[in-house]
């Protein structure tokens, strides 16, 4: 069945040739009495032409779109007039001697290419994800991923890295994302956790004297999905004895640019900016910040401290601060935009969102009446605001105020872009490392400190004492990078001294003893060996891609993506196990 050519390798020089192409129907044109089918491969695509009066190939009149046919013919230059410039093959075409059917394909439940395909609903292109990936597009993000995962590896190789596998069957453990469980038929009663990360096996690798671990690790968290979250996805997951923070850096930044020039031939500039929390939450409201466009978050709270608008002035009062930021060019908002703005900001807890609006050299706001003209003076001089701006407040505690801006900006973002202020290019890639978060945050819910990124995380040398006295004020090594407002990847130095992991866990973490010695006792335990000063990081593979292919969805670049509700919509999966299975597993489930 060997073929000769793809359809790609054919031009003008073949012509003449006798030639054998394989592949699918991509389209079939009737021309009263010759038949013309654009054949496609995956390389490419070469118009057949058919004369059906000759006797081996009436068979042409069976074929439909996407059945799959081998052919034998000759390479004939096509005229003057009838050639076509939108395919690279387009000034020959294959006159077809010999036809066979390898499959004849049913009728297609939606279009694979032209106008209508890119409108077909997810769900449907799910189920019939091996047509869905006929699409040229999807096997172009197939094969960028590829590209993408030789770089890595390449890239990894020379630096001393060795590829580990590491055990999916895991054990639960607490302070993770929600686990799926396995149970163990041969251990009635008890069960795996399949593995949220490679995080403790990689630090064992490093007690093990490995030095430098890196791998392509399938992880697994029952996390509610977003368009950037799958219930299992790829990690570039990397771990390095005897390294700081700048190592980890250094090597990371040397990694993106290898995928970059790579799968694309860019050259991304190093190294990245960097960001504190603190400065990230203050001037962008989120520790991933998109620094694509302005509209910074400016502090107001001592020009509000003595306001005659209350709810400013009592919340500074309170220990909390007036935030603000101006929405530039966005005073001509409709009222159904505003709500939906408002609606945001008390979907993360604001009690209000005043606003100020620039319109006919007059700012109008609800709050006017209120401001002095010191007030307005210390607005107009950090805000440069101008005619046609739009400024949005928000007064509450620090974190609150922050977060509540952050998310009304992105929005602000999205309605400038599509009213045209504002333009992101396509080609903007805004990497940056988001530093110096607190090691850990107090969960009002729980009433305990958790740590902000793992209870592995080492603290901040000249932060250790505080631990004791002040934990909210000691500072993590931790790390995230962030590319275009998407968390792509984050690490840290880990703790490798046994009493200060024992302390983090017991003391601060309030773990319980027990839980702490069932679950961690062999990690404890391993530190007591001779445990290597070490630290890494995970860069979320799938999301590279996504941005590497400029698509929101991470399920555009995962060959057999689950949807929305966790389904594989092709194979039906989840669904029930069987009477005798559940029995074997000693389960009874109460459905
Ligand atoms: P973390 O939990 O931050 O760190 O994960 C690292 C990166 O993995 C990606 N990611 C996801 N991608 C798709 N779907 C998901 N559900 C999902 N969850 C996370 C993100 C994220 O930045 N063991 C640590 C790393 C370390 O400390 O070395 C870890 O897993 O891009
Ligand atoms: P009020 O006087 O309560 O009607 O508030 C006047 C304006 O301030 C309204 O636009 C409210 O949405 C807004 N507002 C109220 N509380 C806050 C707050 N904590 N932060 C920002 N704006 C607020």
């Amino acid at each position: 069945m060997k073929r000769t050519h793809h359809c790609n390798e054919l031009s003008t020089e073949n012509a003449g040739e006798k030639v054998k192409l394989i592949g699918w129907v991509d389209s079939i044109r009737d021309h009263g009495g010759l038949f013309f089918v654009d054949l496609r491969d995956r390389e490419g695509v070469i118009q057949l032409v058919f004369d059906p009066s000759n006797a081996k190939l009436g068979d042409v009149h069976l074929l439909r779109a996407e059945s799959v046919i081998e052919i034998r013919g000759t390479v004939t230059k096509r005229s003057p007039q009838t050639i076509n410039t939108k395919i690279p093959s387009g000034a020959i075409e294959v006159g077809v001697e010999n036809l066979e059917i390898h499959n004849i394909c049913d009728v297609l439940p939606f279009p694979l290419s032209g106008p209508q395909a890119d409108s077909v609903s997810e769900d449907l292109r799910l189920t019939y994800r091996y047509l869905d990936l006929r699409r040229r597009k999807s096997f172009q993000r197939l094969q960028k991923r590829h590209w993408a995962t030789r770089a890595i590896r390449k890239y990894l190789d020379q630096n001393g890295f060795l590829e580990i596998e590491t055990p999916y069957l895991f054990k639960t453990t607490p302070e993770g994302a929600r686990e799926f469980l396995v149970p163990s038929r041969l251990n009635p009663g008890s069960m795996y956790a399949l593995s949220q990360s490679p995080q403790q096996y990689k630090q064992m690798l490093m007690v093990a004297g490995v030095e430098k671990y890196y791998s392509l690790a399938r992880c697994f968290r029952d996390e509610d999905l977003r368009a950037d979250r799958q219930p299992e996805f790829t990690q570039i997951d990397l771990e390095m004895s005897f390294v700081d923070r700048e190592d980890i850096y250094a090597l990371t930044e040397g990694m993106l640019q290898a995928v970059w020039q790579e799968t694309s031939d860019i050259v991304i500039k190093t190294p990245f900016p960097r960001l504190s929390f603190k400065d990230a939450m203050d001037r962008f409201g989120c520790d991933k910040p998109d620094t694509r466009f302005a509209m910074e978050i400016c502090d107001f709270s001592h020009a509000f401290a003595k306001s005659n608008f209350q709810v400013f002035a009592s919340a500074v009062e309170n220990g909390g601060c007036v935030k603000a930021f101006n929405a530039k060019a966005l005073a001509e908002i409709s009222q159904g935009e505003m709500n939906a703005l408002e609606d945001t900001s008390k979907l993360f807890g604001a009690k209000g969102l005043a606003y100020i609006k620039v319109e006919n050299g007059q700012w109008k706001s609800p709050i006017m009446k209120f401001l002095s003209d010191r007030e307005k003076e210390a607005l107009a001089e950090k805000l440069a605001i101008d005619e046609g701006d739009m400024v949005f407040f928000a007064a509450d505690k620090w974190e609150r105020a922050c977060t509540i801006l952050g998310k009304i900006r992105l929005e602000c973002r999205d309605l400038a872009a599509s009213k045209r202020k504002i333009t992101l290019s396509p080609d903007a890639l805004n990497f940056l490392w988001v530093v110096d978060f607190p090691l850990m945050t107090f969960d009002e819910e729980q009433g305990r400190f958790v740590a902000t990124h793992h209870p592995f995380t080492a603290p901040v040398e000249e932060d250790t004492d505080l631990l004791q006295t002040n934990p909210q004020a000691v500072r993590g090594q931790h790390y995230d990078i962030v590319l275009n407002g998407m968390e792509l990847g984050g690490g840290s130095i880990r703790i490798h001294q046994p009493q200060l992991q024992e302390y983090v866990f017991k003391k601060v973490l309030q773990i319980p003893e027990n839980l702490v010695n069932d679950r961690f006792g062999y990690m404890l335990k391993a530190f007591r060996y001779g445990a290597p000063p070490h630290g890494g990081i995970a860069l979320g593979l799938d999301r590279l891609v996504a941005l590497l292919c400029a698509t929101g969805s991470i399920r555009d670049v995962i060959a057999f993506p689950k949807n929305q509700r966790g389904v594989d919509m092709m194979s039906q999966s989840p669904c029930p196990a069987s009477d005798k299975q559940l029995r074997e597993l000693h389960i009874k489930t109460m459905l």
